[in-house]
């Protein structure tokens, strides 16, 4: 790994540290990235539990991590100390004593499976944040981005805390929803390379999914030399999509890179399949951000029948 090189490339701020992204209410740590490699077995361990113990419990009693780690309550207790204070765990008191992961702790478990692979070996700044996910650059084989999905987890994070119990209807909703966006997107991208301008995926685990970084803004912060070529690319893509049996769903200004000139379309989670019945509403939709965009800032007016044509025909 050319290190040195990555390093004067600027692509690296805070050195060769593990930046465990925070969640809303508690500030991001950083936290090196050999205690991430090395994260002591025991922390390891009850980090592991609590995900286990949350298919079951929202805050996991300290008996059931005994029991799941044969750890002495005092190991526990020390170990448990230290994740509460770097963001990973919370402790809640009432009606008993339960602890449940958090984002951070989370992303932790995911950065410890994708370092271990050696998929990742060191992250870097963080370099977008959307309403449901925080993307930090990383390195890979090459500079790769990772995105953390943060599904369901601003109604977490405060309220929940106030309650005695998480609701019936799942016990850890921001976990499974979270997890089950990464999941998605990993197979609309999988789907899509080559044919479609999306980033390449590399792999994915948990609540993240590891994809080429893209080198290039986001198209509402542009200014475009030749707006409709771009727009007609953007159409050609939605277009290749489609006919691999994808919708978008949300695409948007904001969910289209533009790289050295071309376009690639971001943020996969909630594509839907050609066959779903909203299908053709759907991709009216998206076709119709597009098209409101380049009217709006570039005075571009294009026949709505001519694209969607283009891209359904
Ligand atoms: N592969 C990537 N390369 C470079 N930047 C990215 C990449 N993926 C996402 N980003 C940046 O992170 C932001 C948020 O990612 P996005 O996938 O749109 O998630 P969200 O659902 O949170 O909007 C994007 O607007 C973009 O700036
Ligand atoms: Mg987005």
């Amino acid at each position: 790994m050319d290190v040195k090189h990555m390093q004067t490339a600027g692509l690296w701020y805070g050195g060769y540290d593990f930046i465990v992204p925070g969640i809303t209410s508690v500030p991001s740590m950083p936290v090196s990235a050999e205690h991430i490699r090395t994260l002591n077995k025991y922390e390891k361990a009850i980090l592991l539990a609590l995900e286990r113990g949350m298919k079951k419990y929202a805050w996991v009693p300290l008996e059931q991590l005994k029991t799941l780690t044969k750890l002495s309550e005092s190991e526990i207790n020390y170990r448990l100390s230290r994740l509460i204070a770097w963001g990973m765990v919370r402790f809640n008191p009432v009606p008993y004593d339960g602890y449940s992961l958090v984002f951070g702790g989370y992303d932790t478990l995911a950065l410890a499976t994708l370092t271990h692979k050696g998929t990742i070996s060191a992250i870097g700044s963080q370099i977008g944040e959307g309403k449901e996910s925080v993307v930090h650059e990383a390195l890979g084989l090459g500079p790769v981005a990772i995105k953390f999905h943060r599904v369901g987890g601003r109604s977490f994070s405060s309220a929940r805390l106030n309650r005695d119990y998480m609701p019936e209807e799942g016990h850890c909703p921001w976990l499974m929803a979270s997890r089950k966006s990464a999941e998605r997107e990993f197979e609309a991208l999988m789907t899509l390379h080559p044919m479609v301008s999306v980033p390449l995926p590399i792999a994915q685990n948990r609540h993240a999914v590891v994809m080429a970084l893209i080198n290039g803004p986001n198209l509402n912060r542009c200014r475009l030399e030749a707006p409709q070529e771009i727009l007609e690319e953007i159409l050609e893509n939605v277009h290749n999509a489609y006919k691999a049996g994808v919708i978008h769903a949300d695409l948007s200004e904001y969910n289209i890179l533009i790289e050295d000139g071309r376009v690639v379309l971001i943020d996969w989670p909630q594509w839907i399949p050609t066959t779903h019945v909203n299908a053709g509403s759907i991709v009216g939709r998206d076709i119709d951000n597009i098209l409101a965009f380049f009217q709006r800032k570039y005075q571009l007016e294009y026949n709505r029948e001519e694209a969607v044509q283009w891209v359904i025909g």
